[in-house]
């Protein structure tokens, strides 16, 4: 698919997937640039889907250049914000509004909003007449560097996360780093977390530059972002063409994610965002890499500190040793009721490994909560 040249000014980064590449486009004031919309399948309508949230900010915007660039129908469906909408009724919703207005399996969906709406609008796109075509338009720190990209998409059940999904890959994904300035810092900070975690798993260069950049991305500043979130959305491109469907690699994106879900779960859902609860995730399982003998000892402290910088907490609740393995056992990436965990060899290179001795994730555990 080509990119039209007055989005020229974007960067771009491809995902290379047979039969399904991509796009993805950073850059700055692209929503309401009709060039950034050009070169997609031709369609006979455009819904964007947004949250009530999001709506009021945006979607004026990026509807005009829709109907500007494509010429098309364009309408909108709003979910209610959050997490606890990510749910059957939220996603029946959208299908009541695709049918109702006459949608058909050449419309193409537009999901304008954080994980959440992309997450559900990416799944409506691939239930609705069998799958239909979607733009990811994400407005949060960790939608752009993570949830947008690689085609995974879902709602959540009463008795799990994510676990009702597809894996449905956009056509194109639209990055615009002024939407972030609306974000608030909390958000930003656990998109952070997000962005961190590419360093230590992928490329220990990118994690010295987030170092020496930290306090930039905090404020905001337009080259430190666009930088981060070019290099996290290259590193997350290279995995997800690698392992698109997760068979082996596609995990290790989960760093600090088995001992962040146990703390999400512990406390309840939202009681912690997620990328901050991926942020203390992300010391214990630097903290386990050093127990087993594979990371320094030096960079647990560096990675500590550069977590803190963040704006993310380093502790994490004491809920005890057993709560926590129990919580853990629920992982999606455990099998068979054995814990796995994503574990550093050495910086920029991670695998994933069946849960060591029990006492020693303990230890871990009581070092930091
Ligand atoms: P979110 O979508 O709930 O957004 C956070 C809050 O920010 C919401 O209140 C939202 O309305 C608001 N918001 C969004 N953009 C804004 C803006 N520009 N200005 C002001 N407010 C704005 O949360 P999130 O952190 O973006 O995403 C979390 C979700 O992503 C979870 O459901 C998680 O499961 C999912 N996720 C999916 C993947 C994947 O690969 N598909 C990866 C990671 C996370
Ligand atoms: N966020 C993890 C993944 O996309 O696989």
């Amino acid at each position: 698919m080509t990119v039209a040249e007055g989005a020229a000014s974007a960067l771009r980064v491809p995902v290379e997937l047979e039969g399904r590449s991509y796009d993805i486009l950073i850059g700055r004031r692209l929503l309401d640039d009709p060039a950034a919309w050009q070169g997609l399948p031709r369609a006979s309508s455009v819904v964007v889907v947004t949250n009530d949230t999001v709506a009021p900010l945006y979607a004026d915007a990026v509807e005009d250049a829709l109907r500007r660039a494509l010429e098309r129908p364009v309408s909108r469906i709003v979910l209610p914000d959050g997490e606890d909408h990510k749910d059957w009724p939220t996603l029946q919703s959208i299908f009541d509004g695709l049918l109702g207005s006459g949608c058909d399996r050449r419309t193409l969906l537009v999901a304008l909003g954080g994980g959440v709406v992309g997450d559900m609008a990416g799944f409506a796109a691939a239930c609705f007449m069998r799958g239909v075509p979607f733009v990811q338009v994400p407005t949060t720190l960790l939608a752009q560097v993570d949830s947008s990209v690689g085609g995974k998409t879902a709602i959540n059940h009463p008795l799990g996360k994510n676990m009702i999904g597809a894996f449905h890959q956009p056509v194109r994904v639209l990055a615009d780093l002024d939407v972030l300035r609306t974000l608030p810092r909390r958000e930003v900070a656990a998109g952070l977390a997000e962005v961190i975690k590419y360093g230590p798993i992928a490329d220990a260069a990118f994690l010295d530059w987030i170092e020496a950049h930290v306090d930039d991305l905090v404020a905001l500043d337009p080259a430190a972002l666009a930088h981060a979130v070019r290099r996290s959305c290259e590193i997350k491109a290279d995995v997800v063409a690698q392992d698109e469907r997760e068979g082996g690699l596609r995990a290790i994106l989960n760093f600090g994610h088995t001992f962040g879900h146990a703390i999400e779960a512990g406390l309840g859902f939202g009681e912690w965002l997620h990328g901050e609860a991926v942020g203390c995730g992300m010391v214990m399982a630097a903290d386990l890499s050093v127990r087993l003998g594979r990371l320094d000892p030096a960079e647990l402290p560096r990675l500590e500190r550069l977590v803190a910088r963040a704006g993310l907490p380093v502790r994490g609740p004491r809920l005890g040793a057993a709560r926590y393995l129990e919580l853990m056992r629920h992982d999606k990436k455990a099998e068979a009721g054995e814990i796995r965990f994503v574990v550093l060899d050495g910086l920029g290179r991670a695998q994933v490994q069946p849960a060591p001795d029990a006492l020693l994730v303990s230890e871990v555990i009581d070092a930091h909560c």
